[in-house]
């Protein structure tokens, strides 16, 4: 399908069940890649690990988003159609008190796709809060009605670029952080357009209690490398991965994988599967083409 870059203001995504003209197509969330990489792709000045795009949501799940948003979605957004946070809001043990009615721990799940693993996870642990960070209609429906269908209610979707809910974080407020198949941006010049970044190194640790967990995985050896570039030499954060993987230390970008290959390597400490997560139709088909998958566990010192 085709996907489209657009100015947000021009084509606002929907927050609310009034707005489901301005809805974005029922695409797969999941494999949200952008599918012209050759244009600058900015947002009021930032660079997006995302591409806005227009359409709407097939019956099925206009129907789940009618029936849930006002149990599951919250209403964080700055306006209809941002995906920015309101100014006057931030991530507070009250809000979190106010919004669970309890003070258990917080995980918060960036770019959760269809739902798959926080769903489950969310099943599997009554006693955990988690919030759902997700930029895409589809993937915000689909979370809800999965979420719906088992009367969830440990589970929160805030349908918000991540990066700008931990600018508002305070200090200590979140127990664990995942981020699972990032959007990979192989194209060497869209690597700064990954989530993976100092800023937001910077801004999980803040948030995260001490102790606190960031756990990170991808199917993509490059991102891997990224990865590692970006947390490991970090005094905030430590690697607590207990395998050792060998990793080219040279980047490549899209089309030319296999370079990689004969590149210098050296050795990086990862993380066994987290058995936390199930086996999503993103992570299988990287499994399918044959893609090694790497986990990473930070633990936030
Ligand atoms: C490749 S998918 C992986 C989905 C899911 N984690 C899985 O393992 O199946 C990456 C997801 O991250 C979401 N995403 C990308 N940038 C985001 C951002 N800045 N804030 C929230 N979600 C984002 C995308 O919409 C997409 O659904």
């Amino acid at each position: 399908m085709q996907e489209h870059e657009e100015h947000p203001t021009q084509n606002a995504q929907s927050g609310s069940q009034d707005a489901q003209h301005t809805q974005q197509h029922a695409q797969d969330a999941q494999h949200a890649q952008p599918a012209d990489e050759t244009q600058p792709i900015r947002h009021e000045h930032k660079v997006l690990s995302f591409v806005r795009r227009s359409g709407r949501l097939d019956a099925r799940l206009q129907r789940a988003w009618d029936t849930y948003a006002d149990t599951y979605l919250l209403p964080l957004n700055a306006a209809e159609g941002s995906l920015d946070i309101r100014d006057d809001w931030r991530l507070t043990r009250e809000w979190i008190h106010d919004t669970w009615s309890n003070a258990h721990p917080l995980v918060i799940e960036i770019g959760t796709g269809q739902g798959e693993n926080i769903v489950a996870a969310a099943a599997q642990h009554p006693q955990t809060n988690y919030l759902a960070l997700e930029v895409y209609d589809p993937g915000v429906a689909h979370t809800m009605l999965r979420a719906g269908k088992q009367h969830l209610n440990n589970l929160r979707i805030a349908q918000i670029n991540a990066p700008e809910l931990f600018a508002k974080a305070d200090a200590a407020t979140v127990d664990e952080v995942w981020t699972f198949f990032p959007d990979p941006w192989p194209k060497m010049k869209h690597h700064k357009r990954r989530i993976v970044q100092p800023a937001l190194a910077e801004a999980i640790h803040r948030a995260l209690i001490a102790g606190g967990l960031w756990r990170i995985a991808t199917d993509i050896e490059d991102y891997a490398l990224h990865v590692h570039e970006v947390m490991d030499g970090r005094d905030d954060f430590e690697n607590i991965g207990e395998i050792t993987v060998s990793l080219p230390t040279g980047h490549v970008g899209k089309g030319n994988a296999d370079l990689a290959l004969d590149m210098p390597h050296a050795n990086f400490a990862e993380s066994s599967r987290f058995e936390g997560r199930v086996l999503t139709n993103f992570e299988k088909k990287g499994l399918e083409a044959g893609r090694v998958i790497h986990d990473f566990t930070y633990r936030s010192r």
